[in-house]
């Protein structure tokens, strides 16, 4: 039984994958595969009284097929020449509208399978860990959010024609059956040997397919960072090393496409000579040795040239389906990965915290490496509170920690004494403001990047020229031609690292963040910039919790609480004075920065 079930996952596996998404609709499918073969092989069947009547015999003999012509005369119809045409022409006008109508029905499925997978994966993205995600092949995700669920099209249409067209050939094989089981039996030994020959190569593309999806992979991830690395490249002449690696990527990925083009043409000329050729041996069987009726050696002909157009028909779609498998199971990959590393999504609605965040005895490791060790602090509301350490020390770990973008691997994160892990971190993080180093910009005007498309409502209007004025950016907007419509990013106009991070606080301000974090978020700026930066966000001071890390101290200077870290330990807190009596190594940090 169980080796039963294994067979049919095996080889239904992709039947039961799109039936889990498209339900009934593959069932309809099926239907509509089923009424066109039956009305198709009733047109063929009417051939049969016309050659028979047009030979000059009047009396009609449809073999074991006569029900058709009993069905007919029950309701007085006798079979003429005129009448069986008119029937034939009806019914296979019947056919081309049933043709026509699954045609439109199936590529509707397709549609709706492609948006519900494309759904899935994009609404599991948001619970996606960041932890995993880091440390996943960022080439893979674009290739499958972009590159793979085009495949996954083809081969659901591929693999519906090959269900729709093995439900033909069963269907005019039953008929065959039932016009000459002889000659039909003979169709099917036929079949199985040509099937034979083609499963050794569709073998071969098989295993091709799963590579061309791991090629298509690096290619993707070669590419993004020929793109996004430009200006470091540009910059050192590497650029003309990297070209040729993406040359040799580019000549790759072409020649494992024509590997498996070539291995697709080969059967697909190979498959009609081979065709023919049993064709032939049939009728010369059906000739030599059998002595039938010429009449229904002609309509078994035309069933068996069907059901033969068929096998071919299939077995084009099967191999266009295996050489796009590397599609779905990248896909369903993907999309396991990302539910067996889903966030855990508290109940708790967060609606802000009165006193203090508190962290308690907190340890974090990443594969057994402790980062973090035994952190015990307070940030109390409204403070600001800075995160001091060399490089390395932990202080992007403690601040993601405190975003949830982490997991504690134990002690607590407790919010007015509730485990941050209560709450639906979704309804804390949107109380969050965060501005790292690498400002976010988004490919939109200025107006979408600090309002996050907020509808221009007076309003909003409001808030927003509020934000760019303590972000002190308004008079770089208001210089500018289209003003806040001016387009930023990729198309728009270049902003110095100064401006992004402006636009970023201003974004911040906008969203009226009630934690406002900063991970070394003026670091990359010039000692004015960041002095200007320093005064809308000391404007700030008391008024919304904030957390600042810098490397530079003056920025930090009047911070409420500083901690500082040493390889993930806490080593000293208080006041920049009391810090620098206490701590020996930030009193020789702030010597050597002649503060
Ligand atoms: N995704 C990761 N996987 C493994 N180790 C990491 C990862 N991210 C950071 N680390 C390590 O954690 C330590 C602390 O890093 P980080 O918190 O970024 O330091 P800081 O911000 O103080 O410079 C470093 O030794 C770093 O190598
Ligand atoms: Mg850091």
């Amino acid at each position: 039984m169980s080796f039963f079930k294994q067979y049919i996952a095996k080889n239904f596996s992709n039947f039961t994958f799109f039936y889990s998404v498209v339900r009934s609709r593959l069932l309809v499918v099926i239907s509509l595969a089923i009424l066109t073969g039956l009305l198709d092989s009733i047109g063929l069947t009417m051939f049969l009284p016309l050659l028979q009547m047009s030979d000059g015999s009047s009396n009609v003999d449809l073999g074991n097929l006569n029900f058709i012509n009993d069905f007919l005369n029950y309701f007085n119809i006798k079979l003429t020449i005129f009448k069986s045409l008119i029937i034939l022409v009806f019914v296979f006008s019947l056919k081309a509208y049933i043709v026509y109508k699954s045609g439109v029905y199936r590529v509707r499925t397709q549609q709706i399978l492609t948006k519900k997978i494309r759904m899935n994966i994009v609404n599991e993205f948001p619970t996606f860990s960041y932890q995993k995600f880091v440390s996943a092949d960022q080439g893979k995700i674009q290739n499958i959010f972009l590159g793979e669920l085009s495949r996954l099209n083809n081969t659901y249409t591929n693999y519906v024609l090959m269900i729709q067209g093995a439900i033909l050939i069963i269907i005019y094989m039953l008929f065959s059956f039932v016009v000459d089981w002889k000659f039909a039996l003979l169709v099917c030994i036929g079949g199985y040997v040509s099937n034979l020959v083609f499963n050794r190569i569709n073998k071969l593309t098989k295993e091709k397919s799963k590579n061309i999806s791991l090629v298509n992979n690096a290619f993707a991830n070669i590419l993004i960072q020929y793109v996004s690395n430009f200006k470091y490249l540009k910059a050192t002449g590497e650029i003309l090393n990297y070209r040729d690696k993406v040359e040799e990527s580019i000549d790759y990925v072409q020649h494992e496409a024509l590997q498996i083009s070539i291995l697709n043409n080969k059967v697909t000329a190979f498959r009609e000579p081979l065709l023919i050729f049993i064709i032939a041996l049939v009728i010369a069987v059906q000739v030599y040795f059998f002595d039938a009726r010429i009449s229904l050696i002609m309509v078994s002909l035309l069933f068996f040239y069907r059901a033969l157009i068929g096998i071919v028909n299939v077995q084009a779609s099967y191999n266009t389906t295996i050489s796009n498998q590397g599609a779905i199971d990248n896909i369903l990959d993907f999309y396991k990965e990302m539910q067996n590393n889903k966030e855990k999504i508290g109940k708790k609605e967060y609606l802000g915290f009165k006193n203090e965040i508190c962290i308690r005895d907190l340890y974090f490791s990443y594969n057994q490496t402790p980062i973090l060790n035994n952190i015990n602090l307070a940030i109390p509301k409204n403070k600001t509170v800075a995160f001091v350490g060399e490089s390395g020390s932990g202080k992007t770990t403690l601040v993601n920690l405190l975003i949830g973008l982490l997991k504690p691997k134990s002690g607590e994160l407790l919010l007015d004494n509730v485990n941050l892990l209560d709450y639906n971190q979704f309804s804390y993080q949107k109380k969050l403001g965060y501005i790292s180093q690498e400002p976010t910009v988004f490919n939109d005007t200025i107006y979408n990047n600090i309002t996050f498309w907020a509808p221009k409502t007076p309003e909003n209007i409001k808030k927003f020229n509020q934000a760019i004025q303590r972000a002190s950016i308004q008079h770089f907007i208001n210089a500018l031609p289209d003003k806040e419509e001016a387009m930023l990013g990729n198309n728009g106009i270049n902003l110095s690292g100064g401006q992004r991070q402006r636009i970023s606080i201003a974004r911040e301000l906008f969203k009226d963040a009630e934690i406002l974090i900063l991970d070394e978020a003026t670091s990359a700026l010039d000692s004015e910039t960041e002095k200007q930066i320093q005064e809308s966000i000391d404007n700030l001071h008391g008024d919304r919790t904030i957390i600042i890390i810098a490397h530079r101290l003056s920025t930090i200077k009047n911070a409420d609480i500083i901690y500082q870290l040493d390889k993930g330990q806490l080593i000293a807190k208080g006041s920049f004075s009391e810090v620098i009596e206490n701590s020996e190594s930030f009193k020789r940090m702030v010597l050597l920065q002649e503060l």
